[in-house]
């Protein structure tokens, strides 16, 4: 157990890059081990949650080496050619790798069983496996749908037609990486888009996938099931989620300045930084490559006064990891923000809404929590604090709650912040390079602000 203690921070600055994409990360593992041949993927996300995945496609017989810092390779076993994995395959705390994963066990007449910790052990996954089944696959979970569960992957896959019921990346990538199996055209209905990450790198690795509008904002995305793909070269670029955290650390200190270099600016990623423009954050995006066809920008992020405002529902598809440190910037502002349509916080690596309310209200500022819905009435800059948040084994909870520290009144400790290791495992080393007050209270540091 790691706790983490942050202090009010004077002003922030320097130019930084953050770690690799998650999301990209776990891809470039997954879609190099369906490859034939050799993919190289730099600047891999290092974190627990991919290394997990990475493990997973070791136990699938796919050969993944690290060649120096950050740098991968993959000699990729093609689709459909995965060996029985001999040990149960535990994903740690990463929906995106147990889900995804489960794709891919299905599209391999292979059984495979899927172990998590306790937090992915209480989160839904028949989303993923009821459209897995109507492709033909068989599970065998807890009556809940959680995990454990076994996949028996047939012989012979069915493409599917299939609307996806809730906006989720995850449940699209499973349905595609298993549609690699199945022989025919797979087409998912998606009325609300999510992150591409996966339709952008299988392009890239050859696969004949192709997206045309649905409905209002939606997307009809086709597939074109065994195709051979190509072993490539990925570049992953910084993960926004992860740069979410230093830019409203340095939106709400004072005197701050910082650069947020190579990041993913992928418009499916980058509600955060639209909706903290319109609070008035001084933001500037400067676009600088289309790296594997993402878009990737260096920001440059200024201390601001924030207003608060509404956050409608259509947009939480496209910042869906990004509401702990947008309730965050929400407590500083002044006014009142509304953020709608956030059920889906509720099944994340915790029940999101209510660890942020719950934080929140201890810290002092006040806020109104429904079903879906979080009102955080802001306090124009000054906010209590001087409160423990227990992490619940939530990253964004924990990260989220030490950037509120740098800038309220008296610290904020948080219980356990191991599982900050799962997406971006040198935050504390990155903080404290442009200027973040963070201690590890175990460490025997006193602060005179207390
Ligand atoms: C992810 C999709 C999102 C997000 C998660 C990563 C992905 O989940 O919350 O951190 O890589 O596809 P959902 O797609 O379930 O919303």
């Amino acid at each position: 157990m790691l706790n983490l203690k942050s202090y009010k921070s004077s002003s922030l600055n320097g130019s930084i890059k953050v770690p690799g994409d998650k999301s990209i990360s776990h891809r470039s593992i997954i879609l190099g081990g369906l490859a034939v041949g050799e993919t190289i993927v730099n600047d891999l996300l290092e974190s627990e949650d991919v290394l997990h995945t990475i493990a997973a496609m070791r136990e699938f017989g796919v050969i993944v080496n690290k060649l120096d810092e950050q740098t991968w390779s993959i000699y990729g076993r093609g689709v459909g050619g995965f060996d029985e994995p001999k040990n149960a395959l535990y994903l740690g705390n990463s929906g995106t790798g147990v889900r995804l994963l489960l794709g891919l066990a299905a599209s391999n007449p292979v059984n495979t069983f899927f172990i998590g910790d306790d937090s992915l052990s209480k989160r839904p996954m028949r989303r993923v496996t009821a459209p897995l089944e109507e492709m033909g696959a068989r599970f065998i979970n807890r009556s809940d749908g959680c995990l454990p569960i076994v996949c028996s992957g047939p012989k012979y896959l069915l493409p599917i037609r299939y609307k996806l019921p809730v906006a989720s990346a995850q449940v699209k990538s499973a349905i595609l990486l298993a549609a690699l199996g199945a022989s025919g055209n797979t087409t998912i209905l998606e009325p609300e888009p999510t992150r591409d990450h996966t339709e952008i790198m299988l392009k890239q690795f050859g696969a004949q996938i192709n997206t045309v509008p649905f409905e209002k904002n939606g997307r009809e995305i086709s597939i074109i099931g065994q195709p051979e793909l190509k072993a490539t070269k990925i570049n992953v670029p910084s993960d926004p989620s992860s740069a979410a955290f230093p830019a409203v650390a340095a939106l709400i200190t004072k005197n701050s300045n910082i650069r947020l270099t190579n990041v993913c600016a992928n418009s499916l990623r980058f509600g955060l930084f639209e909706i903290l423009i319109k609070m008035g954050a001084n933001i500037t995006i400067n676009y600088c490559d289309t790296t594997g066809g993402e878009n990737i920008a260096h920001l440059e992020v200024k201390s601001s006064s924030l207003r608060g405002i509404t956050v409608p529902a259509e947009i939480a598809p496209r910042m869906i990891d990004e509401y702990p440190i947008l309730a965050i910037a929400a407590a500083f502002a002044e006014g009142t923000t509304i953020m709608l349509g956030l059920k889906e916080l509720r099944v994340k690596e915790s029940d999101r809404l209510s660890a942020i309310a719950k934080g929140l209200s201890a810290s002092g500022v006040k806020v109104e929590e429904t079903i879906d819905s979080l009102t955080v009435y802001g306090k124009g800059g000054s906010v209590k604090g001087g409160v423990l948040i227990e992490a619940n084994m939530d990253h964004r909870i924990a990260m989220a709650f030490l950037v509120m520290g740098m800038a309220s009144e008296k610290p904020i400790e948080i219980d356990d912040a191991t599982t900050i290791q799962t997406s971006f495992p040198n935050f504390y080393e990155l903080m404290l390079n442009i200027g973040c007050k963070l201690t590890k209270p175990s460490s025997a540091h006193k602060d005179e602000t207390e």
